[in-house]
């Protein structure tokens, strides 16, 4: 299955099948190669690359956020010039969110930027962060703070890897496509209601992709439609800041957000069986005037109002501004 995905400066495509790691070669020329992971990404699938590349260089970060750093990246970038990587060569990316984001910064900075093929490996990175062209590191805790726009040559989604990441990962990527679902997709939204959820993980997938491929491609910059993709995500992301990136997922921070921000008791309590049955959390202890305090320090705040995301209908996403005592009520 290939879904094209248009942006200002190029098109390029997302290939999702089975067994798609092992024909990655079909992607690349002559070009020399240049591979990023963590180890954190089983072994045998850097391997699978590795026997297609065998004169590739591979780079292997420590797994977890914490890699997402200016360290890491310069490492990234004199191993890069350690191997002779000129402009003409591919950067390729295996591994989720992290892997994907700051390989992307390494390719678009160096040496005014290089192409790369993302190969995302968790439910998050082949859901949502493969897909959008924002790349990134972290900075003195403050996420993607550092980053830029660029574009992969082509993602590679193969459904297989999926099935050695852990449960948790597993589940904390879903609630990306339940999100999409809805903001966008009332059918997506329904196939979580549905006991045997994970025989649709392949439908799942795809329908989220095409969600966000079609509000990207209407508003690459995030100018607009894009922030319907942050539903969830203002009281999301305070609740990673209150607890330093390490008790919740970022998925879980954004399920217990679209819980604090909803309003229909009927759409909120349908989200909370959902949750429940993916074993994630729909809220937690979080001091309520602290995430107050850190939605307003946060750059989208502006002065005594936030925009965020509203749902009254699954499938009817919407922007709305909404008072700063409002959010504080909101939370009980
Ligand atoms: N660029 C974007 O638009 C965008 C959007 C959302 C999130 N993000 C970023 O994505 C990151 C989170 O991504 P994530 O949730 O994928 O986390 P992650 O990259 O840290 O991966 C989670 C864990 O799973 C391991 N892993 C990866 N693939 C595996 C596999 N197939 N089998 C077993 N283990 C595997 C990793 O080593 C890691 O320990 C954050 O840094 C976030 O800021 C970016
Ligand atoms: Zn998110």
């Amino acid at each position: 299955m290939r879904i094209e995905v248009k942006t200002k400066d190029k098109t390029y495509p997302i290939e999702m099948e089975r067994g798609l790691l092992y024909k990655v070669k079909e992607f690349i020329g002559n070009e020399q190669v240049f591979l990023i992971s963590d180890d954190g990404v089983p072994e045998k699938y850097r391997n699978i690359l590795q026997e297609q590349f065998p004169n590739a260089h591979m780079y292997v970060m420590p797994q977890g956020e914490a890699s997402k750093c200016f360290q890491t990246l310069e490492s990234i970038l004199k191993a890069m010039l350690d191997a002779n990587m000129t402009r003409n060569d591919i950067v390729v990316a295996l591994g989720g969110g992290v892997v994907g984001d700051i390989s992307g910064f390494a390719a678009a900075t160096y040496m005014r930027g290089i192409r790369y093929i993302n190969i995302p490996t968790t439910t998050l990175s082949q859901i949502d962060s493969s897909i959008g062209g924002k790349t990134a590191i972290d900075l003195d805790g403050y996420k993607n703070s550092v980053g830029a726009f660029w574009q992969p040559e082509a993602v590679l989604i193969d459904f297989d890897v999926l099935n050695t990441l852990p449960e948790r990962h597993f589940n904390n990527g879903l609630v990306e496509a339940i999100k999409a679902g809805l903001i966008k997709d009332e059918k997506l939204f329904e196939l979580f209601e549905d006991e045997s959820y994970l025989e649709h993980i392949e439908e799942i997938i795809e329908k989220s992709i095409r969600i966000k491929k079609e509000v990207v491609e209407n508003d690459e910059r995030e100018k607009g439609e894009r922030k319907l993709l942050n539903f969830g995500h203002t009281y999301g992301h305070a609740y990673e800041s209150y607890y330093g990136f390490d008790r919740y997922y970022h998925g879980e921070c954004v399920a217990m957000g679209m819980m604090s921000i909803l309003k229909n008791e009927e759409i909120k309590s349908r989200l909370e069986n959902i949750l429940q049955r993916l074993h994630i959390p729909s809220s937690c202890d979080a001091d309520k005037d602290e995430i107050v305090r850190l939605i307003k320090n946060d750059k989208k705040a502006k002065h005594d109002a936030v925009t965020i995301v509203q749902v009254d209908e699954i499938g009817k996403g919407y922007l709305q501004d909404v008072s700063m005592e409002e959010m504080r009520r909101n939370l009980g």
